[in-house]
């Protein structure tokens, strides 16, 4: 077997430990191993491919980020080109992957990455490509696995983040208002605004109502209490209004979200008439070395794409249903989003010892 892995879409900790799993377990089948670079891409043209072995993956399983690289303009189908006139169109190029792959005798792909990324599987998988897909999100928002690698780094990074804001906060006798990632998914928010000890949590799910959180901040205040920590997720909005795009779809790409800290804590100000200050952890939760739940995660996975290849169980997806490692067809979990349900465990608990939701 000649076996390929490529990691797209944005990078998340346990990337590598995904990657390492990957060519130990097809080595041991005796199989030639693959690195696609920096995504479907790698396949493109002068196709980057370059081959493993248990050298390539030494010391890695620690380590953020892709050793492969990765992009988020990475969809084939949808390929950012260069038009004579100086302006950028999409142009779909999948055949060129195709090609590629048929050129390189490759008998699978193994493509790890995020809900753009397994959409992308998909397709391929229903024009004949041999693919297992292998979900990936530090936004914890693939659906059809209960737990992807990288999330459980993010919000390690968040709460220690949110940890360390308190003291500043209690001293300033201010409102510190921490921004992060999820896209349009609060996972990280209502985990780390949990964890951390966060007074007001603003999530995509629930539409907040700025004068909520004013009422919040003013109980606090005639306790005694003259902080206030508000955790907000980028893709959060007010429930008369839209989510914060930072900048708008690049040709090939996505929307980039960002700045509703800046805009909460303005509001904040001007009508309790504390002193705010931002936050927007930002990147900072795609980084770092994964913990221990993600190098697991990530290596049980990786392990399990092999297993899945080896039974021919191409157009699936590794999935964790807990305690085991299933495989969900990749037809099931395309384009269906995986929100904080409204009756999640964790948001009733933050509203049951009494942090502001924002309704
Ligand atoms: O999906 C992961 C994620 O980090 C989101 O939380 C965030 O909105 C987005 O990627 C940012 O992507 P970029 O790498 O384009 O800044």
């Amino acid at each position: 077997m000649r076996v390929a892995i490529s990691t797209g879409g944005g990078d998340a900790p346990g990337l590598n430990a995904v990657i390492r799993a990957i060519v130990l377990s097809a080595v041991r089948q005796g199989w030639e191993v693959f690195g696609v670079e920096r995504g479907f891409g790698g396949l493109l043209g002068s196709a980057r491919v370059v081959p493993m072995d248990r050298e390539s993956v030494r010391g890695i399983v620690h380590l953020g980020g892709t050793i492969l690289g990765t992009t988020n303009r990475g969809n084939p189908f949808r390929w950012p080109m260069l038009q004579t006139d100086g302006t950028w169109a999409e142009v779909d190029r999948s055949a060129e992957v195709l090609e590629s792959f048929r050129q390189l005798a490759l008998d699978a792909l193994i493509a790890v990455g995020g809900d753009g990324t397994l959409h992308i599987a998909y397709e391929f998988w229903s024009r004949g490509l041999p693919i297992v897909g292998v979900p990936k999100t530090i936004d914890r928002d693939v659906s059809g696995t209960v737990m992807t690698f990288g999330f459980d780094t993010a919000i390690q990074t968040a709460t220690d983040a949110i940890d360390k804001l308190h003291s500043t906060a209690e001293s300033h006798e201010r409102v510190m208002v921490v921004e992060v990632m999820g896209r349009h998914a609060g996972w990280i928010a209502l985990n780390a605004g949990l964890a951390g000890g966060a007074d007001v949590i603003l999530i995509p799910e629930i539409p907040y109502d700025l004068e909520k959180v004013y009422r919040k901040i003013r109980e606090r205040e005639a306790r005694g209490r003259h902080f206030s920590i508000v955790v907000v997720a980028e893709g959060a909005r007010p429930k008369d209004g839209e989510v914060t795009v930072k900048a708008p779809a690049e040709v090939g790409g996505v929307e980039r979200l960002g700045g509703v800290a800046e805009r909460v804590a303005v509001r904040i100000s001007e009508e309790t008439g504390k002193e705010t200050r931002t936050l927007t952890l930002g990147h900072l939760l795609r980084g770092g070395s994964p913990t221990t739940w993600d190098r697991m995660l990530g290596q049980r996975f990786g392990a399990a794409a092999v297993r899945a290849v080896a039974e021919g169980r191409f157009g699936h997806m590794v999935s964790l249903d807990p305690p085991d490692v299933v495989l969900v067809p990749l037809e099931a979990v395309t384009g269906k989003a995986n929100p904080v349900p409204l009756d999640a465990d964790a948001l009733l608990t933050a509203r049951e010892i009494g942090i502001c939701m924002g309704d």
